[in-house]
């Protein structure tokens, strides 16, 4: 079974068998067969944090829950519920047409709702652990369904419990939010945004607008994984410490950094443009030339093993400039 629709990078790779479940139920139906059977299983949601390197042989499933529930909390506040299996940008559209505030920064990020908390996505000054209330998981040990709260997910940058301890121990079912209905917080503070409202000549932005500037940002340096493939930010940006950054600055005056306590988070794209990958090709990869933390299947013949020899090598050349090792944010499979 072929698994090239369901990567955004559009590599080819084949799996086993293959199962589409659309309900908990059927989810819960199909891991009792396959248990009794062994099989080593693949959860599928949006495909746009995976590299198939390999085939798999094994059960892939694909996660296709869909569903969205709203409850009034109180006069300013919603608790929106969604199933795993919603696309990310049509519930955050969701959500905007209601003029529920929140999740607007987060506007065209690719995947699906029961990734988001995988890495607990995040964009443009926002991240999914402000909004996110809970979420219902299947503990594929018990097959039972257990709550997760904020506190039990662990959230941090681009990581969470499930990408720790919790994982290939549990599927995200459903995701819970707690958002605004009319005293909404407008987050500006990322430059681009306020720059690009400037541009739309808005000077009181609503959610919309916010989104809006969003999707314009986004959609101006970033490919579209329908047209080119691609898995967004292919590294994490490194944190190094304040001594090492400082170090740094001494021999590359440009580098750029954001403190946080004793460490210091540089933008990966950065370092990469720096050691000349920006818009580079070698063969059917390459980094996108309008954004280096990018890797691009830039013919759409490239193989999943292409791609992550390619970004070796920029782990390897950004190391050997800078001493710092990059890590990968993609999944790799
Ligand atoms: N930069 C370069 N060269 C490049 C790319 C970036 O010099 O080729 C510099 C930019 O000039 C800027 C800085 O690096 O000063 C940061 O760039 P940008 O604002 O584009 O953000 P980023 O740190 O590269 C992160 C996320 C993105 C997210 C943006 C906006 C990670 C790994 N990536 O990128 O997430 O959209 O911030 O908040 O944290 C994704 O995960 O797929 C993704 C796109």
């Amino acid at each position: 079974f072929s698994l090239k629709p369901f990567n955004t990078f559009g590599v080819e790779a084949k799996a086993k068998y293959f199962v589409e479940v659309n309900t908990a139920e059927e989810l819960i139906k199909t891991l009792k067969h396959s248990h009794s059977q062994t099989l080593p299983l693949l959860f599928l949601g949006g495909g746009s944090n995976i590299l198939f390197t390999k085939d798999f042989d094994g059960l892939a499933i694909q996660l296709n829950l869909k569903g969205i529930s709203e409850k009034f909390l109180n006069e300013n506040e919603v608790l929106v519920t969604a199933k795993a299996g919603e696309n990310w940008h049509e519930f955050v559209m969701f959500c905007l047409n209601k003029n529920y505030g929140g999740l607007e920064n987060l506007s065209l990020i690719p995947g699906n709702v029961g990734t988001s908390p995988m890495q607990n996505i995040g964009a443009y000054g926002t991240e999914i652990k402000d909004y996110f209330v809970n979420c219902k998981v299947l503990n594929l040990n018990t097959l039972e369904v257990e709550t997760f709260d904020l506190e039990k997910c662990r959230f941090g940058y681009r990581d969470s419990i499930f990408k720790q301890e919790g994982k290939n121990k549990y599927v995200i079912l459903e995701v819970s939010f707690k958002l605004t209905t009319q005293n909404h917080t407008i987050k500006t503070e990322y430059g681009a945004i306020q720059s690009e409202l400037e541009n739309l000549g808005i000077t009181n932005p609503t959610i919309q607008d916010v989104s809006k500037a969003v999707i314009n940002i986004r959609q101006s340096k970033l490919p579209d994984p329908k047209k080119i493939g691609n898995a967004g930010s292919f590294f994490k940006n490194p944190t190094i410490p304040l001594a090492q950054f400082e170090d740094l600055k001494l021999k590359f005056e440009n580098i750029q950094g954001y403190p946080n306590g004793n460490f210091v988070k540089v933008p990966a794209g950065w370092l990469i443009e720096q050691c000349g990958w920006k818009g580079k090709q070698i063969g059917n990869v390459a980094s996108h030339q309008l954004q280096s933390l990018v890797i691009i299947n830039a013919t759409g013949n490239a193989s999943g093993k292409e791609i992550f020899d390619f970004s070796t090598l920029i782990i390897d050349s950004v190391k050997e400039k800078f001493g710092i090792e990059l890590e990968r944010e993609v999944n790799i499979l």
